[in-house]
């Protein structure tokens, strides 16, 4: 059931990842789709968007009749029980109809206010009471902060057991972020360099060309702290930073992710301004076209205090990272769309290439989350000729280049395994609450001071020159992403 079948998410998303499993074979044909949203639909209604959506997002599209004729809708005002009635009535003859053992995902692809009325009913009102398996899967923005998060889960919790609830972090299904673990882990030449003896820093770039388009009253409320790293950036510095699991397994995965985050060096008060940087856009221009400042937008104050864009360092207090700084930074309407990690290796202990006064550039493994994937290895290498003059050179693997296929949208893998019941690529709640622990402080100072500079970068560039600085301090600079294109190696 796909509670807010009718929005966004659910069309842009959720239709062509699951016809994209359907059409790989890894739906069988015993499944049915409820859409629930509120507006009065028939059926065919539904199934005319579900065809929509999905030729939008896919070209081939053979199986479309036969995918969509397994969608129903129905109406439903989520605070009324006769609702949750009737839908419970439609699932049972579905249940019977497709032979569906019972199973039950709940999808809620809507608005966060509702979630919890939502599990309260669902549990009320029997549709939990089921023989099969029941999941939830729920969107974020799980809370606004550590204090509305417990409130939500203990809500949820009356529902579904935590192994019952999948919370989704798209970034968990990107192909190359699941490939951190294996290329840390799978490999022998990297793990004995993995820790403050042979990397200098690492640094997390996620940057987006778009503004807040039309969710300034979101945005507005959230920022870039909430929005991006709250979430998706620390996941990533957990993936990179975590000590390797005795199992790949889920419980084992987390657990490992969960040291890191409560490794993690809390941020309070007076120090923020040393570690973290905030930033709004300013108008600029994008591929030549004019863009308007954030103060601009849609539904947006025009003193807003909310921050596009952050940039700060994180220090992990462990055996492992003691001394390594781990810099992130995220925006939007930078000068490109772009996620990478550079890990930046320790200099050699002497240059013996001074003679040519050459210096020689530090090794980086570059890991190209998006939009290219693929790592690259950063080396010196002799230059050809009669001299022994270093040159850098790099080892090169692009994903897409290499296999020829298209690697799957994250969406489309987490819903497989929702659907398997592997929870790995989803977060617990442990690490949702440390998290919010971590960007709670932050949030505290920023919220009770107002920013004088906003705005202090013009759309189209890498963000507020502070964010440079704060790198300088330790005497690195960010590796600008334009050049680490995989593509260009
Ligand atoms: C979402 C944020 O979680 O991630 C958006 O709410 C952001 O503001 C998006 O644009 C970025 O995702 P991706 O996959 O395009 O990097």
């Amino acid at each position: 059931m796909i509670f807010g079948a009718t929005g966004d998410l659910a069309k842009r998303k959720l239709f062509p990842s699951l016809y994209r499993l359907f059409e790989k074979g890894n739906l069988s044909e015993h499944f049915a789709v409820i859409g629930v949203a509120r507006r009065p639909l028939t059926n065919d209604e539904f199934q005319d968007n579900v065809k929509k959506s999905v030729s939008t997002a896919i070209d081939k599209e053979d199986r479309i009749e036969e995918f969509s004729s397994h969608f129903y809708y129905h109406s439903h005002d989520v605070t009324d029980s006769d609702s949750y009635a009737s839908l419970n009535k439609l699932a049972e003859q579905l249940d019977s109809h497709y032979q569906l053992d019972g199973n039950r995902i709940f999808y809620l692809a809507m608005a966060p206010e509702f979630f919890g009325t939502i599990a309260l009913h669902l549990k009320e009102d029997g549709l939990t009471n089921v023989n099969g398996f029941k999941r939830l899967v729920i969107e974020k923005p799980f809370g606004h902060n550590l204090e509305s998060a417990k409130e939500l889960n203990t809500q949820l919790r009356t529902a579904f057991a935590e192994d019952e609830i999948y919370r989704i972090d798209h970034y968990l299904g990107k192909e190359m972020v699941q490939n951190i673990e294996v290329i840390r882990f799978a490999n022998a030449i990297f793990e004995p360099l993995w820790n403050n003896r042979y990397i200098a820093n690492i640094q997390v770039t996620s940057s987006e060309v778009l503004g807040v388009e039309e969710r300034g009253r979101y945005y507005e409320k959230s920022g870039a702290l909430r929005d991006m790293v709250q979430n998706h950036m620390l996941q990533m510095v957990a993936l990179l930073a975590m000590e390797p699991p005795i199992r790949l397994n889920t419980d084992e995965i987390r657990s490992e992710k969960v040291k890191v985050l409560r490794a993690l060096r809390p941020i309070s008060g007076e120090e923020v301004k040393d570690y973290f940087v905030r930033g709004q856009y300013d108008s600029g221009s994008i591929t030549s076209e004019s863009a308007p400042a954030y103060r601009e937008e849609q539904m947006v104050e025009p003193d807003s205090n909310t921050e596009t864009y952050v940039a700060g360092k994180l220090l992990i207090d462990n055996f492992r990272w003691a001394g390594v700084p781990i810099y992130i930074r995220t925006g939007k309407r930078m000068a490109a769309k772009s996620t990478k990690i550079v890990i930046q290796f320790k200099d050699i202990p002497m240059n013996l290439y001074y003679q040519t006064e050459q210096t020689l550039n530090p090794n980086l493994l570059v890991i190209h989350i998006q939009p290219e994937e693929g790592i690259t290895l950063h080396l010196n290498a002799k230059k050809a000729g009669q001299s022994m003059e270093a040159t850098p050179v790099k080892l090169n693997f692009a994903n897409k280049g290499i296999d020829g296929i298209n690697t799957p949208e994250a969406y489309e893998k987490l819903l497989y395994d929702c659907m398997r019941g592997d929870a790995t690529n989803f977060t617990h709640w442990d690490e949702v609450a440390l998290s919010w622990s971590f960007t709670d402080k932050i949030s505290e100072v920023w919220e009770s001071t107002v920013e004088k500079n906003f705005p202090n970068y013009a759309s189209g560039t890498m963000g507020p020159k502070a964010a440079d600085e704060l790198l300088e301090k330790d005497g690195y600079f960010w590796w600008p992403v334009t050049d680490l294109d995989v593509e260009k190696c």
